[in-house]
């Protein structure tokens, strides 16, 4: 069995130079071999800060090149589908941004591909690998704060700039694309199912078209309920605004950097985060805090991928969980009065 997978980079934007490149940088079974991008100047750049011997111009170079096993790929929402289907019809793994694509059937299709091709597909949800949302779903499987009734949560930022991918429809924007989808994600996660019916509504901008702020309800089996506001409305790019709480029977628990470790992102810092225990018994009422190291999360995720890829194991949040969660989107956009997204 190989020792370290060998990553190609498509697409050298932020994500991929701020947070999963040094994430694949820090692992311990992982090197980035070669960049891609539409601009060979930037590719080469990127190449050199990451210590990649290959610099691609071109997209289809990058899925090309034999030494590459995964491609990240970290393009517009609009262009994963293509994308991640052209690598598997080349025989790489993919670790696709989130979310998965423009669309539940696109979302499909690259399943169908992947599975086709014998490759691994996984969405690339950093935060599902951050202990601290590992540790609210085994504290709600305990049944330490009884069964699971309500979560309401919230993730939004300031609004970028006007040629922004996030801000435009053509390539898949929206505040509930952008940030949104980790709310759905973290829902169908704790409560392990999959909601039964959706109701939101949203405030579509006039010269974006994509949604810039929205609220959404979703029931789950058995009448829990999942709400949350997602918005690139924020006062400027300083603010970021999230938090997580969920409801029980007999307790809540809060975690308020449920999403994104914005620190690490922005800045390479790793903080500390907290997950709140609540029991709310009125005689005797308790709070627990447990206190969470700072981790990198996205280098938890690469390093996860990694091994399962490199193992041959299957992952437990497969490309269906994807998949799904895209369904979730979908619904909420009808729902919200959008019903065309990508080109
Ligand atoms: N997991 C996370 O924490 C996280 C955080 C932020 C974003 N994301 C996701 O990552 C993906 C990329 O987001 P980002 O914030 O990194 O965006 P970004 O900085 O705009 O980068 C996207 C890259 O896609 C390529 N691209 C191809 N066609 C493009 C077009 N028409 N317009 C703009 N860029 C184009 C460009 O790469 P080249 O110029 O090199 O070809 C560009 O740098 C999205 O799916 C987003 O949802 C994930």
């Amino acid at each position: 069995m190989a020792e370290t997978l060998k990553w190609g980079i498509l697409g050298c934007g932020r994500v991929a130079r701020q947070a999963v490149g040094p994430g694949i940088q820090r692992s311990a079974n992982g090197n980035i071999v070669a960049a891609g991008s539409r601009s060979r100047e930037k590719a080469r750049a990127f190449a050199a800060d990451f210590g990649a011997s290959r610099a691609h111009g071109s997209y289809a170079d990058l899925i090309a090149d034999p030494e590459v096993e995964a491609v990240y790929v970290a393009l517009p929402n609009s262009m994963h589908c293509a994308w991640t289907i052209r690598a598997a019809e080349a025989g790489k793994h993919v670790l696709c941004e989130k979310p998965l694509a423009a669309n539940a059937g696109e979302a499909t299709q690259m399943a169908a591909a992947c599975r086709r091709h014998g490759v691994t597909l996984m969405e690339a949800f950093a935060h599902t690998f951050h202990p601290h949302n590992r540790m609210a779903r085994r504290l709600i499987e305990e049944g330490r704060i009884g069964r699971l009734q309500r979560i309401a949560a919230v993730h939004s930022g300031g609004r970028p700039p006007d040629d922004d991918v996030r801000l435009s429809a053509e390539l898949a924007g929206g505040a509930l694309m952008d940030k949104g989808c980790y709310c759905i994600n973290t829902a169908r996660y704790l409560f392990a199912a999959e909601p039964l019916s959706v109701y939101a509504t949203a405030e579509f901008g006039e010269t974006s078209r994509v949604d810039e702020r929205l609220v959404a309800t979703l029931e789950f089996p058995g009448g829990g309920i999942a709400q949350f506001e997602t918005s690139l409305t924020l006062a400027d790019n300083q603010q970021y605004s999230q938090g997580c709480e969920i409801f029980g029977e007999r307790g809540r628990l809060f975690l308020p950097y449920a999403y994104s470790q914005v620190a690490t992102y922005r800045f390479g810092r790793e903080v500390e985060t907290a997950l709140h225990i609540f029991q709310d018994d009125i005689e005797s009422p308790r709070e627990e805090k447990l206190i969470f190291d700072g981790v990198h999360q996205w280098h938890l995720q690469v390093e996860y991928f990694a091994a399962r890829v490199l193992a041959g194991l299957p992952l437990e949040l497969p490309a269906e969980d994807g998949v799904a969660n895209m369904r979730v989107i979908d619904a909420i956009y009808d729902r919200a009065g959008m019903r065309m997204r990508g080109a």
